[in-house]
């Protein structure tokens, strides 16, 4: 291990043309987050001095996704001219000690592991590089070794010998090396070659050449290293994280009859004996308790549900809670600061936003709850609307344990519905209903008798 300040550099200023794309490369998202963000969580890990990200195109975009990470160890450093990456790796050299410990990593390699990271740092040698067994070594760096194994240099594809070409451990992009030493190779680079560009890998063979250490670490799980240079290469690096955080839960207990139909876009955690069934994506932070099962097609954002609770097919959860086990849908929308307790059930074609059922409510069919307290066994019969809504304010609607609310009833709030009340069917109810008493509001029936229906003219 070694005792310097750890300072890394993220090479970020590529366009990537061939994504055919507005965004930078580095922002394009896999499992809904930016790769370079993917690649920052892996890194951070390390617990760096100072991360300086070296931004090019795009930079105002890159810069803004960097800040809204709010983590003052994260500085940009622009390259204005893309003349390679040792020129781009220079840009940094400046703002970093001469006693520190460098780490240069690619801001297109997302699925690199913290532990690969980790373990790639403990190499001491003067320069050290990442490597890997490449199936299809094409467009890489090849790693050079003399005789005895020992690593003399990197050639890069379109400088590459025939011989060269046809080895296969190959240059992940990421290297290590000590400030002071990395300093003078990268002083005394040329971009005499084929691209014209100023290689950072050329760094291995002056290093070779000073007689100093070459370390090379070949990562054995060749999917750490991927990047993407087009929109396909993107697809197959989502879906490999996805396959990863699956496999994830799978291991930790989680059952999935079709794995490959569910995405995993945010951070979940599962109690025991989860199930989560096919077409679920799963984004933001969301929280599964025990034996929680997560219907057909249901989208689950920022939602912590509690043991026991069962989602239907087909329903949206959006900054959604469920405190004791309960049952929702088939379609139905929870939306933020929604919040049921055991027992409540929510049914098919049901929508809520901030608001709270009490224990064992019900809302079984075509209601909208907003701005809502909802007692403990109330019950909203069919097309139950809370109206919290006056075009300019929202207002709130409470009621209370127990109240029985008759099918399409329209509660225009601010309103308040006393436990134990009963409002009548079709009512429009303003003010207050108040407790232990039966509400009607709306026009009597009145029947005509004799009454001849209309006829149409000829
Ligand atoms: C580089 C390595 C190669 C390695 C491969 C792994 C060099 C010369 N070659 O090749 O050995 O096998 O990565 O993927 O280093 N960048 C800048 N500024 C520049 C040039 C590049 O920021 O002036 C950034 C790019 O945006 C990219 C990264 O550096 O994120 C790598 O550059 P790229 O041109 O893709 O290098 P490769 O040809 O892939
Ligand atoms: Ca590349």
């Amino acid at each position: 291990m070694t005792e310097k300040p750890l300072h890394l550099v993220v090479l970020a200023a590529g366009e990537g043309k061939r994504m055919n794309s507005g965004l930078p490369k580095v922002l394009q998202p896999i499992a809904g987050k930016p790769m370079l963000a993917h690649l920052l969580d892996a890194a951070l890990e390390l617990s760096p001095a100072r991360v300086h990200v070296v931004v090019g195109h795009g930079a105002d975009q890159v810069s803004a996704m960097l800040a809204s990470l709010a983590d003052d160890r994260i500085v940009t450093v622009t390259q204005r001219e893309r003349l390679g990456t040792g020129h781009a790796v220079l840009q940094a050299m400046g703002e970093i000690p001469e006693s520190a410990r460098v780490m240069v990593l690619p801001g297109d390699m997302p699925l690199v592991r913290p532990e690969t990271l980790v373990e790639f740092s403990t190499l001491a040698a003067p320069l050290a590089v990442l490597s890997f067994q490449a199936p299809d070594p094409h467009g890489y760096g090849r790693i050079l070794r003399d005789p005895d194994g020992r690593v003399v240099g990197i050639r890069e594809q379109r400088d590459a010998s025939e011989a060269e070409a046809r080895i296969t451990e190959v240059n992940s992009g990421v290297l290590a090396a000590d400030a002071d030493r990395l300093n003078d190779w990268l002083d005394r680079l040329d971009n005499d070659n084929s691209q014209g560009e100023y290689y950072l890998t050329d760094c291995i063979g002056l290093a070779a050449g000073d007689g100093a250490a070459v370390e090379a670490m070949c990562c054995n799980d060749p999917e750490e290293t991927l990047g993407a240079n087009n929109m396909r290469q993107l697809a197959d690096l989502d879906r490999a994280l996805q396959r990863r955080r699956r496999n994830a839960l799978m291991d930790a207990g989680v059952r999935m009859p079709d794995p490959d139909s569910v995405q995993v876009r945010g951070r979940v955690s599962a109690g025991r004996d989860v199930v989560i069934e096919p077409g679920a994506v799963l984004e933001g932070d969301v929280s599964l308790g025990d034996g929680v099962i997560v219907g057909v097609g249901c989208t689950l954002r920022e939602a912590r549900l509690a043991a026991g609770t069962r989602l239907e097919p087909y329903c949206v959860l959006d900054g959604a809670e469920t405190t004791g086990a309960c049952t929702v849908g088939p379609f139905a929308r929870l939306r933020p600061g929604t919040v049921l307790a055991a027992g409540v059930r929510i049914g098919n074609f049901v929508e809520t936003k901030n608001a709270v059922f009490g224990e064992g409510a019900k809302a079984n069919h075509l209601s909208y709850a907003g701005d809502a307290e909802i007692g403990a066994h109330a019950n909203l019969g069919a097309g139950t609307i809370t109206c919290n809504y006056d075009g300019a304010n929202k207002h709130r609607t409470i009621i209370g344990e127990d109240a029985f609310i008759g099918s399409n009833s329209a509660l225009v709030a601010p309103v308040v519905i006393g436990d134990r009340a009963t409002v009548g069917a079709g009512s429009v109810v303003t003010g207050e209903a108040p407790a232990d008493a039966l509400t009607v509001a709306r026009a009597r029936a009145r029947s005509i008798p004799g009454w001849k229906r209309p006829v149409k003219k000829n």
